[in-house]
């Protein structure tokens, strides 16, 4: 409950838990809240159609993970401020997960339970059903198919899902004239959909990038602080909840790349392409490579990179995720722990920068929320950059003439003419070098090597790395990092 003033009158809002014999106490609107059941599953419903329903309602159904706990506290606990903000108040009104005795930390016998999730796609007091699943197929995309083609609007935080099947769900949300949001998939509590989308939209847009998995920046942070490998220091964030049981969609890159083909298409107005994003984690990262980036003048950060080349008619889509050399100037060198960053370079608007918390309960409540505001402001709009039809199918660019500095580390036999084997194969390629440190011999007989290239074209790194694949003086495969530009 909550004072509120909409329009001409105060209202005291019962938001979602007022009866169903209960009126509104200062409109006296008739029914127009009824008991809400509320599930693991975010659903939204505005009043019932064509009934007696109260003109600031927007009722909602939620599906299910532990966050969904912190977006009904949201709810509950801002009502007063959403509706005023939203025009009409947000009202729970269905809930499901699959087993419904696990405490889920907040009080849901007030809402109604719905064992079968399809259910709620069609429910008469549902208009927005929140999914929360997560899993790119499955039951969540049934459930996702379901709800815009019944015409209700889907919000969701599934960046799995987005990117996979982003333009067929668009299509059928614009079909359906049915919203489609899913600010927070990417960035967690950031709001850099929203951002890009409108705050953006009238700048030519050609280069998005940015640090997308907190997990993985945590892990970085945290090697950089103690002097750690990598192994041990995700053994700690998985004892300490950090870091999932089963991290490798994290340290692998690709929840990263699910986040950057999203941000591409919003940036450069073209269809999704998540197939194109070539994706590398920071498993075989080595304390060394953290330690050797900071005495070289960097840090090193997982970047997702998405760039257009060329122009119009000739354009290509880049689009990468790796660890990268960022320098210690650079605003992305000083995002620590599990903090987000995207920096988007727009025309007009200059180089614009968001960060903040890239994931955890709060952040992402406050996403899904704002995107439950827009849609009971009715702002809808396309669930891209711009409506299917003017996305762009861009082809995918080749990455070996890109062109930057590099940095290269590898662990050598320790012995008279290993360096001048690495150097004629780097001068044979057309590479130089700016900069090169070399540790001491370990009692096990090798040394390691690490440098920053001047800055030459990728096939230049390939052509060196292939002359010295047969080599007996390299014990394993080099660890090779691009240096983030400017
Ligand atoms: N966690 C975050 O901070 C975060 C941030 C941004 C986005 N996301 C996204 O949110 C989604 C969920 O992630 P999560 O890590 O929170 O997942 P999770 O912990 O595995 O939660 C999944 C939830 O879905 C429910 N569920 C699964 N299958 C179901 C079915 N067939 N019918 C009904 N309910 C079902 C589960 O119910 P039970 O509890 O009964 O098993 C569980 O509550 C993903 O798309 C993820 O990318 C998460």
């Amino acid at each position: 409950m909550g004072d509120t003033c909409v329009g001409s009158h105060r209202v005291k809002l019962a938001i979602a838990f007022a009866r169903e014999d209960e009126e509104c106490r200062l409109c006296r609107h008739e029914r127009g809240y009824r008991r809400a059941s509320l599930g693991w599953q975010l659903i939204a419903k505005p009043p019932k159609r064509g009934g007696n329903a109260h003109p600031l309602a927007e009722s909602l159904c939620l599906c299910p993970p532990p966050y969904v706990s912190r977006v009904i506290r949201l709810i509950e606990e801002n009502s007063a401020l959403i509706a005023r903000r939203a025009g009409r108040a947000i009202q729970i009104t269905a809930v499901t997960a699959r087993d419904r005795s696990k405490d889920r930390g907040v009080d849901l016998s007030a809402y109604r339970w719905v064992d079968d999730m399809g259910e709620l796609a069609t429910a008469d007091d549902v208009d927005v059903v929140v999914e929360l699943v997560g899993g790119s197929d499955g039951p969540a995309l049934t459930l996702a198919r379901e709800t815009l083609s019944n015409a209700r609007a889907l919000v969701t935080a599934n960046k799995a899902m987005i990117a996979h099947h982003g333009s067929e769900l668009a299509t059928l949300a614009e079909e359906r004239n049915a919203a489609l949001k899913f600010e927070a998939a990417v960035a967690g509590g950031i709001p850099v959909i929203q951002g890009l989308r409108d705050g953006a939209a009238a700048n030519r847009i050609d280069r998005v990038y940015g640090i997308l998995n907190g997990t993985c920046n945590f892990i970085l942070s945290t090697m950089e602080r103690e002097g750690l490998d990598f192994a041990e220091v995700l053994a700690d964030a998985q004892a300490k909840g950090f870091a999932e049981a089963d991290p490798s969609f994290d340290i692998d890159g690709i929840d990263a790349a699910h986040k950057l083909s999203i941000l591409a298409s919003l940036s450069f107005g073209s269809q999704i392409d998540f197939g194109g994003v070539e994706a590398r984690g920071i498993r075989k990262l080595l304390a060394a490579d953290i330690a050797q980036a900071n005495a070289l003048g960097y840090r090193i950060r997982l970047i997702g990179l998405a760039e257009i080349d060329g122009e119009n008619g000739s354009a290509t889509i880049f689009q990468r995720v790796q660890p990268c050399l960022v320098p210690l100037l650079h605003p992305l060198a000083h995002v620590m722990g599990a903090t987000n960053a995207v920096v988007a370079e727009g025309n007009f608007s200059g180089r614009l920068l968001f960060q903040g918390a890239g994931a955890g309960d709060k952040p992402t409540a406050s996403a899904v929320v704002a995107d439950l505001v827009d849609i009971a402001r009715k702002e809808v709009g396309p669930a891209f950059s711009m409506p299917c039809a003017e996305l762009e199918k861009l082809p995918r660019a080749a990455s070996a003439h890109r062109v930057g500095k590099t940095y290269l580390r590898m662990l050598v036999a320790d012995r008279v003419g290993v360096l001048a084997e690495i150097t004629a194969a780097m001068r044979d390629a057309g590479l130089s070098i700016e900069s090169l440190i070399q540790t001491e011999a370990s009692n096990d007989g090798s040394a390691l090597i690490a440098m920053v290239t001047h800055a030459g074209a990728e096939q230049a790194i390939n052509d060196t790395l292939a002359a010295l694949a047969p080599s007996d003086s390299l014990l394993g495969e080099p660890m090779v990092m691009h240096i983030l530009g400017e």
